[in-house]
């Protein structure tokens, strides 16, 4: 069962946003109970010779019943107040889902599927990979306990979902590229449940790129190429920018999978910008023929405002975008693209969630940043601006330090608290081991990030100069 491949990003009661308070627990404790729904396809409660009022009334789950490994997953909460519905209803489908044990719950690779719902509670499987994905429906339920259990709050509501966390490729290992020590931190990744992995052709050279450390990774573990989601960015380079034909497309993936050299497939291959001289929808069709022929098997976009999520999804469904959110760049929240992906069930994939490395409180002052450092490039780290921004991070440090936890912790669990899988990257083994396991915030630390973010405005462009322009395209 490629239950590791399952991505299973159960969102529950996102379809439920303005009736959370229409079925409060007092009313629940009663004896009627809302219907238990099988989704399309799963055995009847009848033929299970099960009832509603039976699901409702089993005992409450056990935290120690999650213990299998498709299931290690952390719980992201939320995303929003709205979303919160009576814990009852999903422990109803949780008991439901449990029970059907091997039975496979299986996603389509375009959007979302239910697999049961009671009343405002609605537990759903989502397919990252583009492709249609099943697991056991005991796996599934697990996931749902998961966030059970990490969710509810103390009013009895819950609402959130179980996914698993990102890794990012773009890891300057020197040059020559040390693959041992990238293959160590990989391993370790993985390891620790990050098994979306994102990288693209332009971390590195045309030589010693993502895909050449991947090409060496599989060759050594090649029984984890099944375990590991690939995103793959391409069709771009920093001296040309964009290039998003159809011919250039093909070029690219072919080249992608050449380097490969079918040690791996490519799980969702993203354009890492859109060509302003080709219509998304036209680069979207060249995307969809590499589907239809097996070479990818999802499509992503990188750096897209909403209208262009909308228009390339009508052409062919996203499995994935990937945006830059963080502390330092909330803008996703407000710009409608976090939004616009959890409404048509596009993966959100979180970049930079640790601000490039602002958030982790090691630049204190801009002579901290080496002078060969890469952030120079960035506005941000820019001396002008460097004092200003650097007010919201001691205010980050403080949240951090109040819960025990680090600067890097708040930042990525933050970011998957918007849900959004966050892909944080780091050179380092034990920092990744750390980045790779959620920390998990409560709505007070959240509400005291907000307000920082509110007192602190971020100063400066992302990239500045050309780079800017190609982004939110
Ligand atoms: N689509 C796009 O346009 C785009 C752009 C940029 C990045 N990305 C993707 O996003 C991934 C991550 O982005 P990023 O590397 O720019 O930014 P990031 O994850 O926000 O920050 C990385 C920096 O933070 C440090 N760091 C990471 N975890 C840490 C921790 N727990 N404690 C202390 N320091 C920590 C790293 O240093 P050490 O290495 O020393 O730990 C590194 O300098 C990339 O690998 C790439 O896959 C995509």
């Amino acid at each position: 069962m490629p239950s590791a491949k399952f991505i299973s990003s159960l969102i529950i009661s996102l379809a439920s946003l303005q009736a959370v308070s229409a079925s409060p627990m007092n009313e629940v404790r009663e004896t009627t109970y809302p219907d238990v729904i099988p989704g399309a396809g799963l055995p009847s409660l009848e033929s299970l010779g099960l009832t509603s009022a039976q699901l409702y009334e089993m005992p409450k789950p056990e935290a120690s019943e999650m213990t299998i490994e498709s299931a290690n997953f952390d719980s992201r909460c939320g995303p929003a107040d709205a979303a919160y519905t009576n814990v009852n209803g999903i422990i109803a489908c949780y008991n439901y889902l449990k029970g059907l044990g091997t039975t496979h719950c299986g996603v389509g690779g375009n959007g979302v599927t239910e697999f049961c719902r009671s009343g405002d509670a609605h537990a759903i499987g989502q397919s990252l990979t583009g492709r249609d994905e099943s697991s056991y429906c005991s796996d599934v339920a697990i996931g749902l306990l998961w966030v059970i259990n990490g969710c509810t709050r103390p009013d009895q509501s819950c609402a959130g979902f179980s996914a698993p966390n990102g890794n990012g490729l773009m890891l300057p290992m020197g040059s020559p590229v040390d693959y041992e020590r990238a293959a160590k931190v990989l391993k370790k990744a993985l390891e620790q449940g990050a098994n979306l992995w994102n990288g693209s052709t332009h971390y590195g050279t045309p030589d010693a790129n993502s895909l050449h450390v991947l090409r060496y990774y599989f060759d050594k573990y090649p029984e984890d190429a099944e375990k590991v989601v690939l995103t793959l960015k391409g069709c771009f380079s920093h001296q040309s920018g964009p290039t998003g034909s159809p011919e250039a497309i093909r070029a690219s993936v072919e080249e992608s999978l050449r380097v490969l050299g079918g040690t791996k497939t490519i799980d969702v291959f993203e354009l890492a910008r859109v060509d302003p001289q080709v219509p998304v929808e036209t680069s979207v069709k060249a995307l969809a023929e590499l589907v239809k022929e097996g070479k990818i098997a999802g499509i992503g976009l990188s750096e897209v405002s909403a209208s262009t999520i909308r228009k390339a999804h009508a052409i062919h469904p996203l499995a994935a975008v990937e945006i830059e959110l963080s502390l330092v760049t909330p803008d996703p929240l407000h710009n409608g693209i976090l939004d616009a992906c959890h409404e048509l069930g596009i993966a959100f994939l979180a970049y930079s969630p640790v601000g490039r490395g602002w958030l982790t409180g090691k630049y204190r002052k801009f002579e901290d940043i080496p002078k060969d450092d890469f952030r120079h490039r960035f506005p941000r780290f820019g001396p002008a601006v460097f004092e200003q921004n650097f007010k919201l991070v001691e205010a980050v440090e403080q949240v951090a330090k109040r819960r025990g936890l680090t600067t890097a912790q708040v930042a990525i669990a933050w970011v998957a608290r918007q849900g959004a899988i966050p892909i944080p990257g780091s050179t380092n083994i034990d920092r990744v081991a750390v980045n790779s396991n959620l920390a998990t915030l409560t709505d007070d630390d959240m509400r005291e990030l907000q307000k920082i973010l509110d007192t602190f405005p971020i100063a400066g462009e992302r990239y500045g100069g050309e780079q800017e322009k190609f982004l939110n395209a």
